[in-house]
């Protein structure tokens, strides 16, 4: 039977078409001036979107390969370090720094809630030794956004710390001023709101942040920022760079400057918003009311209801793909995701499937109250347009 596919899941998300066609232009060689100029643009495309004046590097691997030279590149064995742990990517920050023998300090936070910045400031001020501070902008594996700008007010007060987000699923969703808020090092990530294929991680520093990099004697070989940089600021990089998903990064910049960030994000928060309020208006839970993400929205599946196999049955009989739960939330939440090439329209249908898994799952739901309730809102953020 002929059926369309949606994806929802908070990445890979899908790729915008301009960039698809871009990309599937022939390959051009990396050591040319035409390469360089294309690299030339995303430079700045980057500065605009991560609103630095510094430089972000571009790297050729999944978001980790950024997040990992975050701690090869700037610490040294036996660093003392905190860890904001409040779901899967805290525990990947958890993974990596032990991998590179860090003395690593967790505050572990509840999964659907964000971390107490005063926790933060208390174990700064009683541990003088701490190098670092890591965190997510955006939990993706609990729809949570943590509060980086607090983060930031307290560690910047520290000459001797850096604070380090891991903004992969953040940056383009919402608003993340680098250098307004003081960001020491931003890592994003190619295939969630940038629209494209996975394969690409940027990463910025702020000026303290590349002090940092000359002290740090962890090894680095293939994620060696200062290499990068160099690079960079020649239009090149160090190694055959993924060339096609950089062609197709540099279309989905220029999209981005078009529309301006602030657009981008006042679109991602309606978006958001219509997806809570759709879950609300069906009676389900809410992961992260408290301090949700626009990245996505969580919420728990109802009693008696297995997870996974919902997810199965949306994704195989409605053709609709949502994320279930990590970790210890396996088969208790689903996430939609809201990011990127999605608009009003992938939210209505990924409402209006999953009133309709909850009705073959037994669950008493009135057909439309969440489409409904998700219209109401998105309805604001139509033009004012009549059609003449
Ligand atoms: C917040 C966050 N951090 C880290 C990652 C890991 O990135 P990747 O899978 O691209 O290596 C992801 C991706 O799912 C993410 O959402």
């Amino acid at each position: 039977m002929l059926k369309k596919r949606y994806l929802l899941a908070p990445g890979p998300t899908p790729v915008i078409e301009d960039a698809l066609l871009e990309m599937a232009r022939p390959i051009l060689h990396h050591r040319t001036p035409q390469f360089s100029a294309i690299i030339g643009e995303v430079k700045e495309g980057l500065k605009n979107l991560f609103q630095t004046k510094g430089d972000v590097l571009i790297l050729s691997a999944s978001g980790t390969g950024a997040m990992e030279g975050s701690v090869s590149n700037l610490f040294s064995p036996g660093d003392n370090v905190i860890v904001i742990n409040g779901g899967k990517f805290g525990e990947r920050w958890v993974d990596i720094c032990k991998s590179y023998g860090l003395n690593i300090q967790e505050i572990n936070v509840e999964w659907g809630k964000a971390v107490d910045p005063s926790i933060v400031r208390d174990a700064l001020k009683k541990n003088k030794e701490i190098k670092g501070v890591f965190v997510q902008a955006s939990e993706t594996s609990t729809t949570v956004a943590h509060p980086v700008k607090e983060l930031a007010d307290i560690v910047r007060e520290r000459d001797d710390t850096i604070l380090i987000v891991d903004g992969i699923s953040g940056v383009g969703v919402f608003d993340i001023p680098m250098d307004k808020w003081g960001i020491d090092v931003l890592v994003s990530g190619s295939q969630k709101a940038l629209m494209l294929p996975p394969g690409l991680s940027f990463v910025a520093l702020s000026d303290k942040a590349w002090r940092f990099s000359e002290d740090a004697k962890l090894p680095r070989y293939y994620f060696d920022f200062r290499k990068e940089r160099d690079k960079l600021r020649d239009n090149t990089t160090a190694y055959t760079p993924a060339i096609s998903l950089i062609v197709g990064l540099r279309k989905v910049l220029q999209n981005i400057r078009e529309e301006g960030l602030e657009t981008i994000f006042a679109r991602h928060e309606r978006l958001a918003m219509a997806t809570k309020a759709a879950i609300l208006a069906l009676g389900l839970r809410l992961l992260a009311p408290d301090s949700p993400s626009n990245c996505a929205t969580g919420f728990f599946v109802p009693d008696g209801i297995d997870g996974g196999k919902f997810a199965r049955f949306l994704r195989d009989e409605l053709g609709i793909t949502i994320a279930g739960g990590q970790g210890h939330l396996k088969g208790k939440i689903l996430r939609i995701a809201h990011m990127g090439y999605i608009d009003i329209f992938d939210i209505i249908v990924a409402v209006s499937g999953l009133e309709m898994a909850l009705k073959r799952f037994g669950y008493k739901v009135e057909f439309g109250r969440g489409v409904a309730a998700a219209q109401e809102i998105l309805y604001g953020g139509i033009d004012e347009g009549t059609g003449d």
